[in-house]
């Protein structure tokens, strides 16, 4: 490979990872396709994403098995969580470990190494990975006082 490409791809990551961290601008350097929200609560159900998380107003399924930590997702949040968050959430869980987790974890007096949610990007299709992250966003968009999305005029 050479440094140009390198350089290239250097740039593309670096700009996922910013459009990951900073929230309020407009998700820059990568677009996907929209997503579809009613199908994306069907993929949370298929990957069996219920089994570990709640969704505080969705209805899912009964859990067969009670995991040891259920995490939250969505709901009243101080902070509403970004598209971009949320897709390295679901493809890259190792790579920010959940506060919300971390403080489940240190309440039961443990400590944190590794994420204990599964990789889905061998078995999830990239529409499939859409339609879920649109599903997710949608949790997360209540409003806060201090949440000011420039995407959806009017909101303030
Ligand atoms: C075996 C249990 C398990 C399954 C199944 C699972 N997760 Fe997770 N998930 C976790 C745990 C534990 C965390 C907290 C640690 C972390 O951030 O990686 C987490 C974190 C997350 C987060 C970040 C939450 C936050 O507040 O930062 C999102 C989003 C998420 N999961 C979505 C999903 C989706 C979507 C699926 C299904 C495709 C799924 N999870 C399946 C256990 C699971």
């Amino acid at each position: 490979m050479n440094t140009r490409r390198s350089g290239h791809i250097a740039a593309l990551l670096l700009s996922l990872l910013l459009a990951g961290c900073e929230r309020e601008a407009p998700v820059r350097g990568f677009v996907l396709p929209p997503g579809d929200a009613d199908r994306g609560r069907q993929v949370f159900i298929d990957y069996n994403c219920y089994r570990c998380h709640s969704i505080p107003d969705v209805e899912l399924p009964e859990r067969d098995f009670e995991p040891p930590f259920v995490v939250e997702l969505g709901g009243e949040v101080l902070r509403v969580k970004g598209y971009g968050e949320l897709l390295t959430a679901v493809v890259y869980p190792d790579h920010i470990i959940s506060p919300k987790y971390q403080n489940l974890l240190n309440r039961a007096g443990k400590d944190v190494q590794m994420t204990a949610m599964p990789y889905f990007g061998d078995s999830m299709t990239v529409t499939e990975l859409t339609d879920l992250v649109e599903f997710l966003h949608g949790q997360y968009t209540r409003l806060q006082p201090t949440y000011y999305q420039p995407h959806y005029p009017g909101i303030r």
